[in-house]
């Protein structure tokens, strides 16, 4: 799961696959490389770290003032071989005539390994990908076939998955893209060509994009292209789609880190994606009407993402059969892509995902879609893949989400399902009027002022986070719409802070996780004053007898759990809608704090990428 940017025209090469990259490198960051043609040899540059690790390098090099017209790029999230300089992407073959950068897998990377080595090839790295590159070699340099249908011979060959993009020695003017499982975007402007593994290194060129599908490759040659299939020597006609998507120059204003920027943007993100989406009496999701009819007379509900999203999902499983009374299974989508599930024409698929791109939750939608289901994409960025390979969707549109954290964007997805749960509702008679008058009207009031309020509270749960950042182990624990926040809350603590925390439904930590409880060992309870209250507050009496410390994030006032606590978050008073929002909040503050005081890399945590575009 990796960037991948690429430039053939005429400009100086370095500053738009460098600009590129820092674009992509949401997808990984453990090295980047670029390899340019300068007088017909492959000037390659890598490093491991981050982007502005090349760059350095890069500024130093005499070569940079020449590279004109060719070159690619790649940012590297490890999959195979240590996130190290020798790993680093680009890659070359053995007579350092063909050079490429990949995103995906090749699965069946060790017996073509062997099968080379036994053809006296010799290897430099420990990657996958270094083996397609020398398998690309081995029939090229042979002599037998063309450059592009040595590109065809290999990939015929491997297993698993692929983005790539390919130079050669040999053809100064020429540049190979191809994909199977791993998307690519080429971007044509007047005889300028921008590959991307996504639109966002491409966008700031040209609005004029291809969508290559799998198995489908894209031969530049000058200023002529061709798509074609990757299985035999044939054009395909594609369509050039114009798309209408800007990026945002990234700045963290008065922050000093993008999550925690992204953390108070959710006084007006909750409201951007809740705004013009209802009226007074019912819910409008403009992108949904073309299949409205079927997805109302749904019999099941799939809710399929990873982490945090997947979190998301099982808050929408709560509110969608708790209004509309249709079952819901919430499946990782790395699980999702290989169980037998039953799907039918009768069946939704309700893909959530940030970033759009995450190869499981694509998968996922793929296999849904086989099925023959109504596919629903709850996405955040127009244009994903995701949004592209649903039947249809919602846009949560809350904006670049660049900390590798995902905050801001969850909050929207769970306003996402609030409406849909209720327009659902609605549609199959399953709510009154008065009582959807009454939701709709805590929608337009969407509390701004309460999350200022508990954004206002950072000062305390800072001092808090100290106290706490030393503690090996966190439970969290909630129930019922809040067991997902408790999941969220953990998996927050433990990506930025490294501390290791497991979120559980508040009762069934008897059953196992109360083994854990020590007089060390902080556990965090949220606790609404609502029909659970009593039942948590048995629980809190349980780890508390035991010597836990406890936190509390709550919105009563009750002696009793002040009391209780060693540390308590006080949330205003509003609905139990709102609450799951607030308390998310606090807990993505206390998590942020807590890595601070720990020095950590909030916005890029050790061995994670925003979006995880491998299996
Ligand atoms: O872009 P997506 O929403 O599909 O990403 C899913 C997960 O990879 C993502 O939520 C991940 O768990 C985040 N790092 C959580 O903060």
């Amino acid at each position: 799961m990796c960037g991948i940017v690429a430039y053939k025209g005429q400009k100086d090469c370095f500053p738009i696959l460098l600009d590129g990259l820092k674009k992509l490198e949401y997808r990984g960051y453990d090295s980047a490389g670029v390899a340019c043609l300068v007088n017909n040899k492959i000037d390659i540059t890598k490093r491991a770290g981050k982007v502005k690790e090349l760059e350095r390098a890069i500024a130093g090099k005499k070569s940079s003032k020449n590279c004109n017209g060719l070159g690619i790029a790649h940012t590297r999230w490890a999959t195979h071989g240590e996130p190290n300089q020798k790993n680093a992407h680009p890659h070359s073959d053995e007579s350092k005539k063909i050079t490429l950068v990949h995103n995906g897998i090749i699965e069946n990377y060790d017996p073509i390994k062997k099968f080379l080595r036994s053809k006296k090839i010799k290897f430099k790295s420990d990657t996958d990908t270094e083996v397609l590159v020398q398998l690309i070699g081995y029939f090229y340099n042979k002599g037998m076939l063309s450059f592009e249908q040595s590109v065809r011979a290999a990939l015929q060959r491997v297993d698993g998955a692929y983005g790539i993009v390919i130079l050669n020695t040999d053809f100064p003017d020429m540049m190979i893209a191809a994909r199977k499982g791993s998307p690519l975007v080429v971007g044509i402007k007047d005889g300028e060509f921008f590959i991307g593994s996504d639109v966002s290194p491409i966008v700031k060129h040209t609005q004029k994009i291809i969508y290559l599908n799998d198995s489908e490759m894209a031969v530049i040659d000058g200023t002529n292209y061709e798509i074609k299939s990757v299985d035999k020597d044939v054009s395909l006609p594609k369509k050039v789609e114009k798309i209408d998507y800007k990026i945002d120059d990234f700045d963290k204003g008065k922050f000093k880190y993008f999550m925690h920027k992204e953390i108070h943007e959710q006084v007006t993100t909750i409201h951007n994606t809740l705004k013009g989406r209802s009226t007074k009496s019912s819910v409008l999701l403009h992108g949904l009407s073309e299949y409205w009819e079927e997805i109302k007379a749904a019999e099941k509900i799939y809710i399929t993402a990873c982490g945090t999203s997947w979190h998301a999902g099982l808050i929408g499983k709560n509110l969608i059969e708790r209004f509309a009374e249709v079952p819901v299974h919430v499946e990782y989508a790395s699980e999702f892509r290989y169980n037998h599930s039953i799907m039918d024409n009768k069946t939704i698929v309700i893909a959530i995902s940030q970033s759009g791109e995450t190869a499981d939750t694509l998968a996922a939608i793929s296999k849904a879609n086989d099925f023959g289901a109504i596919t629903i994409g709850i996405c955040n960025v127009a244009g994903s893949s995701v949004s592209r390979e649903t039947n249809c969707g919602i846009h949560t549109r809350c904006g670049h989400e660049i900390g590798v954290a995902s905050t801001k964007a969850f909050t929207s997805q769970i306003s996402i399902l609030y409406l849909f749960a209720l327009k659902l509702a609605d549609s199959r008679k399953r709510i009154t009027k008065t009582d959807m008058k009454k939701h709709l009207e805590m929608i337009s009031d969407v509390h701004q002022k309460d999350i200022k309020s508990v954004l206002k509270k950072e000062k305390s749960i800072k001092k808090m986070a100290k106290k706490y950042q030393n503690a090996s182990d966190f439970l969290y624990l909630g129930r019922g719409l809040n067991f997902p926040v408790a999941l969220e809350g953990a998996l927050k603590l433990k990506e930025i802070s490294y501390i290791h925390a497991e979120g559980y439904p508040a009762a069934e930590m008897k059953h196992g996780p109360i083994a854990l409880v020590d007089k060390n060992m902080p556990n965090v309870f949220i606790v609404p004053k609502d029909k659970t209250y009593d039942k948590i507050i048995s629980n809190i009496e349980e780890i508390k007898s035991r010597k836990g410390k406890i936190i509390i994030v709550t919105d009563s006032k009750d002696k009793i759990l002040r009391d209780l606590s060693d540390d308590l978050i006080l949330l205003p008073k509003t609905n139990q809608y709102m609450f799951v929002m607030l308390a998310t909040i606090a807990l993505q503050l206390f998590s942020y704090f807590i890595a601070v005081a720990k020095g950590c890399d909030v916005d890029q945590p050790r061995n994670l990428a925003k979006s995880v575009t491998v299996e």
